[in-house]
């Protein structure tokens, strides 16, 4: 067993102090030479120099090569995700040399307007520096880049998303001021840290945040709900973890699933908790669970989502087709003689999962300590 510096001195380990095993190196640099990704050099060569410049530095720097492959292989290791069918497609912003934390929102901007492209979204991450012993990489404290404010009520009850009212707090202790009219869609700033610093807010732009109102292709009164939501989903807090050097800061983003946004987001009793109202304005009775209200206000808020996406234009899959994707990426994986871990609960979609291909199976389980990987905060 690993004795951690926690165990040795009661600290916990930060990334930071400790120097990237060279096993961890290696292994990865093998990876990239059986899937035919070429460093330009022998691996034999590559590796010597990457050892060389561990003893030297503690860590190593990836060529544009390596990090690219990597990023991409961390996609398709994850778990959760069902969309990995385009893993290769994943775009990559090699942003390791900006160091300042206004630097690094403004990077995050470009990201957002590259990724969005009006609607004709396009898988993205952005990689900031690496943690090393001499210094911490920088960190986004966002879940996400595009999230809304949850305000706590006299009454305990939350206007905006519940999911945030912690960290809109926390950005208001910083000195975030909301909207004088503060509403249930409130983009909350970035807070970035940069290495090493105190953490600093950053306000979105408006235009760098395109969002979705969204409207009921049968019925009229959907839209009065005044509901909306954003087009791109980016991951901000999860560390990206390649051949053993951890970068932070490494925002990604795909595009939406309908369900993730009218069958959770809006629909969760801890989030927007919207199916009652919506019940009731179709004229159920929410008195009885045996209406099964809650079921059909859950179709007819995820088709909302779908269709208002599909009449902006803004890129949007449906969990059926996404579905069948998945299971032509399981396939391909297995032919190219990988194995494709996959979480069952988190790839059958909320919504008529028995009638998704996904549901009808098992799948190989997770392995945390695969790698590359989009890890866990913390
Ligand atoms: N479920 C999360 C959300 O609603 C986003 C997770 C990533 N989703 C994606 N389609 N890439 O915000």
């Amino acid at each position: 067993m690993r004795v951690t510096t926690e165990q040795v001195t009661g600290r916990r380990e930060k990334n930071g102090e400790r120097a990237v095993e060279f096993a961890e190196a290696e292994e990865f640099v093998r990876q990239c030479q059986a899937e035919g990704v070429c460093s330009g050099e022998r691996p034999a060569r590559r590796l010597a120099r990457i050892r060389a410049e561990i003893e030297r530095t503690g860590t190593y720097r990836h060529t544009t090569a390596e990090l690219t492959f990597g990023a991409r292989v961390a996609w398709r290791n994850a778990a959760r995700c069902i969309g990995r069918l385009y893993w290769r497609g994943l775009r990559i912003r090699d942003r390791r040399d900006v160091s300042s934390a206004a630097a690094i929102a403004r990077e995050c901007v470009l990201h957002l307007r590259e990724a969005t492209r009006g609607g004709r979204i396009r898988p993205t991450v952005t990689v900031f520096a690496p943690d090393t012993p001499a210094a911490p990489g920088p960190r986004i404290h966002n879940e996400q880049l595009i999230r809304y404010a949850g305000y706590e009520l006299d009454d305990g009850s939350v206007l905006g998303d519940p999911r945030y009212t912690a960290f809109t707090e926390r950005v208001r202790a910083r000195g975030w001021r909301p909207p004088r009219r503060r509403g249930a869609f409130d983009v909350l700033p970035l807070l970035v840290e940069s290495a090493p610093g105190e953490p600093r807010l950053f306000t979105l732009p408006r235009d760098a945040v395109l969002e979705v109102p969204l409207r009921h292709p049968d019925h009229a009164w959907f839209a009065n709900l005044g509901l909306r939501w954003h087009a791109v989903p980016a991951i901000s807090d999860m560390p990206l973890v390649i051949g053993g050097v951890r970068y932070p800061a490494a925002p990604f983003n795909g595009w939406y699933l309908g369900t993730e946004v009218g069958a959770r987001n809006l629909a969760d009793a801890g989030r927007y908790d919207l199916l009652p109202a919506i019940a009731k304005l179709m004229g159920l009775s929410t008195a009885s669970e045996r209406t099964l209200w809650r079921d059909r206000a859950l179709v007819e808020l995820t088709l909302a989502v779908q269709y208002s996406f599909d009449e902006a234009g803004v890129t949007v899959a449906d969990h059926h087709t996404e579905s069948r994707r998945f299971l032509d990426h399981l396939a391909r994986e297995e032919r190219a003689g990988r194995r494709c871990r996959a979480d069952w609960s988190w790839i059958v979609p909320p919504l008529s999962g028995g009638q998704t291909v996904v549901f009808h199976r098992y799948y190989d389980e997770p392995d945390p300590a695969q790698r590359p990987a989009f890890v866990p905060p913390g």
